[in-house]
Protein backbone atom coordinates (compact mmCIF):
# COMPACT_ATOMS: atom_id res chain seq x y z
CA UNK A 1 0.00 0.00 0.00
CA UNK A 2 3.06 2.11 -0.19
CA UNK A 3 2.10 5.21 -2.18
CA UNK A 4 5.57 7.28 -1.69
CA UNK A 5 6.92 9.55 -4.53
CA UNK A 6 3.67 9.05 -6.44
CA UNK A 7 1.52 11.63 -7.24
CA UNK A 8 -1.98 10.99 -6.92
CA UNK A 9 -4.92 13.11 -8.64
CA UNK A 10 -8.22 12.94 -6.92
CA UNK A 11 -11.03 13.84 -8.60
CA UNK A 12 -13.55 15.35 -6.02
CA UNK A 13 -11.21 15.88 -3.75
CA UNK A 14 -12.97 18.30 -2.52
CA UNK A 15 -15.80 16.78 -0.47
CA UNK A 16 -16.95 13.30 0.60
CA UNK A 17 -15.28 9.88 -0.54
CA UNK A 18 -12.53 11.92 -2.78
CA UNK A 19 -11.32 13.99 0.60
CA UNK A 20 -11.62 10.21 2.40
CA UNK A 21 -9.30 9.11 -0.54
CA UNK A 22 -6.82 11.94 -0.65
CA UNK A 23 -6.19 11.46 3.03
CA UNK A 24 -5.80 8.03 2.49
CA UNK A 25 -3.23 8.04 -0.37
CA UNK A 26 -1.12 10.70 1.81
CA UNK A 27 -1.09 8.82 4.96
CA UNK A 28 0.29 6.10 2.31
CA UNK A 29 2.85 8.73 0.98
CA UNK A 30 1.72 10.16 -1.79
CA UNK A 31 1.74 13.57 -3.40
CA UNK A 32 -1.95 14.57 -3.90
CA UNK A 33 -3.60 16.98 -6.44
CA UNK A 34 -7.47 17.49 -5.14
CA UNK A 35 -9.27 18.38 -8.31
CA UNK A 36 -13.02 20.12 -8.53
CA UNK A 37 -15.17 22.62 -9.73
CA UNK A 38 -15.56 24.94 -6.37
CA UNK A 39 -12.10 26.67 -5.58
CA UNK A 40 -12.93 27.23 -1.95
CA UNK A 41 -14.40 23.77 -1.06
CA UNK A 42 -10.49 22.14 -2.50
CA UNK A 43 -8.58 24.83 -0.53
CA UNK A 44 -10.79 23.86 2.59
CA UNK A 45 -10.58 20.30 2.00
CA UNK A 46 -6.42 20.81 1.67
CA UNK A 47 -6.64 22.79 4.81
CA UNK A 48 -8.15 19.77 6.56
CA UNK A 49 -5.25 17.42 5.29
CA UNK A 50 -2.44 19.15 6.54
CA UNK A 51 -1.02 18.07 3.38
CA UNK A 52 2.17 20.76 3.52
CA UNK A 53 4.32 20.59 0.36
CA UNK A 54 2.51 17.35 -0.27
CA UNK A 55 -0.73 18.68 -1.65
CA UNK A 56 -2.13 20.94 -4.19
CA UNK A 57 -5.77 22.05 -5.11
CA UNK A 58 -6.44 22.37 -9.39
CA UNK A 59 -10.10 23.98 -10.76
CA UNK A 60 -11.32 21.90 -13.51
CA UNK A 61 -14.67 20.64 -14.36
CA UNK A 62 -14.38 16.97 -15.61
CA UNK A 63 -17.35 16.98 -18.35
CA UNK A 64 -15.26 19.61 -20.35
CA UNK A 65 -12.15 18.33 -22.21
CA UNK A 66 -9.80 21.86 -22.49
CA UNK A 67 -10.11 21.54 -18.33
CA UNK A 68 -9.34 17.61 -18.61
CA UNK A 69 -6.31 19.04 -21.34
CA UNK A 70 -5.26 21.48 -19.37
CA UNK A 71 -5.64 18.93 -15.57
CA UNK A 72 -2.69 16.81 -17.36
CA UNK A 73 -0.64 19.74 -18.62
CA UNK A 74 -0.49 21.37 -15.27
CA UNK A 75 0.20 18.15 -13.27
CA UNK A 76 2.69 16.44 -14.87
CA UNK A 77 4.15 12.97 -13.46
CA UNK A 78 0.57 11.94 -12.46
CA UNK A 79 0.73 8.27 -11.45
CA UNK A 80 -2.57 7.87 -10.42
CA UNK A 81 -5.90 8.94 -10.91
CA UNK A 82 -8.98 8.13 -9.11
CA UNK A 83 -12.63 10.00 -9.91
CA UNK A 84 -14.95 10.61 -7.57
CA UNK A 85 -16.56 13.56 -8.91
CA UNK A 86 -20.37 13.28 -9.60
CA UNK A 87 -23.84 15.62 -9.97
CA UNK A 88 -26.30 12.52 -9.93
CA UNK A 89 -29.62 13.33 -10.57
CA UNK A 90 -32.60 11.63 -8.29
CA UNK A 91 -35.61 11.50 -10.28
CA UNK A 92 -38.87 9.51 -11.66
CA UNK A 93 -38.72 8.31 -14.97
CA UNK A 94 -42.46 9.66 -15.52
CA UNK A 95 -41.13 13.37 -14.73
CA UNK A 96 -37.26 13.10 -16.36
CA UNK A 97 -35.99 16.67 -16.31
CA UNK A 98 -33.73 15.61 -18.78
CA UNK A 99 -31.39 18.67 -18.56
CA UNK A 100 -30.68 17.29 -14.91
CA UNK A 101 -30.50 13.50 -16.50
CA UNK A 102 -27.74 14.87 -19.01
CA UNK A 103 -25.26 16.86 -16.53
CA UNK A 104 -25.63 13.41 -14.92
CA UNK A 105 -24.43 11.37 -17.67
CA UNK A 106 -22.44 13.97 -18.68
CA UNK A 107 -20.61 13.65 -14.70
CA UNK A 108 -19.97 10.10 -15.27
CA UNK A 109 -19.43 8.79 -18.41
CA UNK A 110 -18.95 11.77 -20.29
CA UNK A 111 -15.80 12.61 -17.81
CA UNK A 112 -14.90 9.12 -17.51
CA UNK A 113 -14.00 9.10 -22.03
CA UNK A 114 -12.12 12.23 -21.13
CA UNK A 115 -9.86 10.98 -18.54
CA UNK A 116 -9.26 8.05 -20.15
CA UNK A 117 -8.65 9.61 -23.38
CA UNK A 118 -6.26 12.45 -21.98
CA UNK A 119 -5.17 10.16 -18.76
CA UNK A 120 -4.03 7.99 -20.48
CA UNK A 121 -1.73 8.89 -22.80
CA UNK A 122 -0.15 10.47 -19.96
CA UNK A 123 0.02 8.48 -17.10
CA UNK A 124 3.13 7.19 -15.79
CA UNK A 125 4.28 3.45 -15.94
CA UNK A 126 2.44 1.57 -13.23
CA UNK A 127 -0.05 3.90 -13.20
CA UNK A 128 -4.25 3.60 -12.85
CA UNK A 129 -7.35 5.00 -13.43
CA UNK A 130 -10.09 4.33 -10.76
CA UNK A 131 -13.71 5.32 -11.39
CA UNK A 132 -16.65 5.42 -9.13
CA UNK A 133 -19.87 3.71 -9.47
CA UNK A 134 -22.07 2.62 -6.99
CA UNK A 135 -24.59 0.09 -5.26
CA UNK A 136 -27.55 1.97 -7.05
CA UNK A 137 -26.27 -0.11 -10.13
CA UNK A 138 -27.46 -3.38 -8.58
CA UNK A 139 -30.29 -1.96 -6.24
CA UNK A 140 -31.24 1.19 -8.09
CA UNK A 141 -33.71 2.60 -4.98
CA UNK A 142 -36.68 4.75 -6.42
CA UNK A 143 -36.02 7.52 -8.33
CA UNK A 144 -32.52 5.84 -8.96
CA UNK A 145 -32.91 4.59 -12.73
CA UNK A 146 -30.72 7.20 -13.91
CA UNK A 147 -27.56 7.03 -11.42
CA UNK A 148 -28.02 3.34 -11.86
CA UNK A 149 -27.51 3.72 -15.66
CA UNK A 150 -24.64 6.02 -15.41
CA UNK A 151 -22.67 3.09 -12.67
CA UNK A 152 -23.91 0.20 -14.94
CA UNK A 153 -22.11 2.20 -17.82
CA UNK A 154 -19.03 2.23 -16.10
CA UNK A 155 -18.81 -1.22 -14.76
CA UNK A 156 -18.72 -1.91 -18.51
CA UNK A 157 -16.05 1.31 -19.86
CA UNK A 158 -13.49 0.01 -17.44
CA UNK A 159 -13.06 -3.16 -19.01
CA UNK A 160 -12.94 -1.88 -22.56
CA UNK A 161 -10.51 0.88 -21.10
CA UNK A 162 -8.23 -1.72 -19.00
CA UNK A 163 -7.45 -3.77 -22.12
CA UNK A 164 -6.87 -0.74 -24.68
CA UNK A 165 -5.13 1.32 -22.00
CA UNK A 166 -2.62 -1.57 -20.58
CA UNK A 167 -0.23 -1.36 -19.30
CA UNK A 168 -1.71 1.24 -16.98
CA UNK A 169 -5.12 -0.60 -14.91
CA UNK A 170 -8.20 0.67 -14.64
CA UNK A 171 -10.81 -0.08 -12.13
CA UNK A 172 -13.85 0.79 -10.18
CA UNK A 173 -14.76 1.67 -6.64
CA UNK A 174 -18.67 0.81 -5.70
CA UNK A 175 -19.83 2.20 -2.75
CA UNK A 176 -22.79 1.57 -0.56
CA UNK A 177 -24.32 4.07 1.13
CA UNK A 178 -21.45 6.21 2.57
CA UNK A 179 -22.02 9.48 5.08
CA UNK A 180 -21.15 12.10 2.90
CA UNK A 181 -22.01 15.63 1.56
CA UNK A 182 -23.92 14.22 -0.98
CA UNK A 183 -26.57 13.15 1.23
CA UNK A 184 -27.25 16.34 2.99
CA UNK A 185 -28.68 18.27 -0.46
CA UNK A 186 -31.64 15.25 -0.78
CA UNK A 187 -33.84 16.97 1.95
CA UNK A 188 -34.56 13.51 3.48
CA UNK A 189 -33.99 12.33 7.11
CA UNK A 190 -30.58 11.41 6.64
CA UNK A 191 -30.42 10.38 10.43
CA UNK A 192 -32.99 7.74 10.19
CA UNK A 193 -32.48 6.62 6.83
CA UNK A 194 -28.86 5.39 7.65
CA UNK A 195 -29.90 4.18 10.67
CA UNK A 196 -32.47 1.84 9.18
CA UNK A 197 -30.27 0.70 6.48
CA UNK A 198 -27.44 0.25 9.33
CA UNK A 199 -29.57 -2.22 10.94
CA UNK A 200 -30.31 -4.38 7.58
CA UNK A 201 -26.39 -4.38 6.56
CA UNK A 202 -24.44 -7.46 7.34
CA UNK A 203 -21.93 -4.88 8.65
CA UNK A 204 -24.50 -3.19 10.74
CA UNK A 205 -23.01 0.45 9.71
CA UNK A 206 -22.93 2.71 6.98
CA UNK A 207 -19.97 3.06 4.97
CA UNK A 208 -17.27 5.80 5.58
CA UNK A 209 -15.27 7.83 3.37
CA UNK A 210 -12.06 6.34 5.01
CA UNK A 211 -13.24 2.95 4.23
CA UNK A 212 -13.03 3.61 0.46
CA UNK A 213 -9.78 5.39 0.69
CA UNK A 214 -8.68 2.59 1.78
CA UNK A 215 -9.62 0.69 -1.07
CA UNK A 216 -8.79 2.80 -3.17
CA UNK A 217 -5.21 2.61 -2.20
CA UNK A 218 -5.41 -1.73 -2.95
CA UNK A 219 -6.44 -0.60 -6.44
CA UNK A 220 -3.93 1.93 -6.85
CA UNK A 221 -1.18 0.12 -5.51
CA UNK A 222 -2.13 -3.89 -6.58
CA UNK A 223 -0.53 -4.12 -9.23
CA UNK A 224 -2.38 -7.11 -10.68
CA UNK A 225 -6.09 -6.15 -10.16
CA UNK A 226 -7.31 -4.16 -13.31
CA UNK A 227 -10.66 -4.29 -15.03
CA UNK A 228 -12.12 -5.14 -11.48
CA UNK A 229 -15.35 -3.42 -9.63
CA UNK A 230 -14.40 -3.63 -5.71
CA UNK A 231 -17.79 -3.52 -3.56
CA UNK A 232 -17.62 -1.43 -0.97
CA UNK A 233 -20.84 -1.73 0.35
CA UNK A 234 -21.24 -3.27 3.67
CA UNK A 235 -23.28 -6.22 2.06
CA UNK A 236 -26.34 -4.17 0.64
CA UNK A 237 -26.27 -5.71 -2.79
CA UNK A 238 -27.72 -8.82 -1.57
CA UNK A 239 -30.18 -7.19 1.71
N1 LIG B 1 -22.10 8.79 -0.77
C1 LIG B 1 -22.73 7.67 -1.09
O1 LIG B 1 -23.53 7.12 -0.32
C2 LIG B 1 -22.46 7.02 -2.42
C3 LIG B 1 -23.04 5.77 -2.68
C4 LIG B 1 -22.81 5.15 -3.89
C5 LIG B 1 -21.98 5.76 -4.84
N2 LIG B 1 -21.43 6.98 -4.54
C6 LIG B 1 -20.58 7.59 -5.58
O2 LIG B 1 -19.40 8.09 -4.98
C7 LIG B 1 -18.97 9.25 -5.68
C8 LIG B 1 -18.65 10.35 -4.70
O3 LIG B 1 -19.76 10.64 -3.92
P1 LIG B 1 -19.67 11.56 -2.63
O4 LIG B 1 -20.68 11.06 -1.69
O5 LIG B 1 -18.25 11.71 -2.22
O6 LIG B 1 -20.22 12.95 -3.24
P2 LIG B 1 -19.81 14.47 -2.99
O7 LIG B 1 -19.37 14.69 -1.59
O8 LIG B 1 -20.95 15.26 -3.54
O9 LIG B 1 -18.53 14.65 -3.90
C9 LIG B 1 -18.57 14.85 -5.25
C10 LIG B 1 -17.47 15.85 -5.60
O10 LIG B 1 -17.38 15.94 -7.02
C11 LIG B 1 -17.15 17.28 -7.38
N3 LIG B 1 -17.67 17.45 -8.74
C12 LIG B 1 -18.95 17.31 -9.15
N4 LIG B 1 -19.03 17.54 -10.47
C13 LIG B 1 -17.77 17.80 -10.90
C14 LIG B 1 -17.22 18.11 -12.16
N5 LIG B 1 -17.97 18.21 -13.26
N6 LIG B 1 -15.89 18.32 -12.26
C15 LIG B 1 -15.12 18.24 -11.15
N7 LIG B 1 -15.58 17.95 -9.92
C16 LIG B 1 -16.91 17.75 -9.81
C17 LIG B 1 -17.91 18.11 -6.33
O11 LIG B 1 -17.32 19.38 -6.12
P3 LIG B 1 -17.76 20.66 -6.98
O12 LIG B 1 -19.27 20.66 -6.98
O13 LIG B 1 -17.13 21.78 -6.27
O14 LIG B 1 -17.20 20.43 -8.34
C18 LIG B 1 -17.75 17.26 -5.08
O15 LIG B 1 -16.64 17.67 -4.30
C19 LIG B 1 -20.06 9.60 -6.70
O16 LIG B 1 -19.61 9.15 -7.96
C20 LIG B 1 -21.25 8.80 -6.23
O17 LIG B 1 -22.06 8.36 -7.32
C21 LIG B 1 -21.64 7.61 -3.37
Amino acid sequence: MDLTNRTVVVLGGGSGIGLGIARAALANGARIVLGGRTREKLDRALESLDAKERGRCISVDITREADVVRLFESVPDVDHVVVTAAVLAYQPIREFDMEAARRTIDSKIVAALLIAKHGGARLRPGGSITFTTGVATDRPSPGGAVVGAVNGAIDCFIRGAASELAPIRVNALSPGWVDTELWDTMGTDKASRFAAMAQRLPTGRIGTPDDLGHAAVFLMTNGFTTGTVLHVDGGHRFV
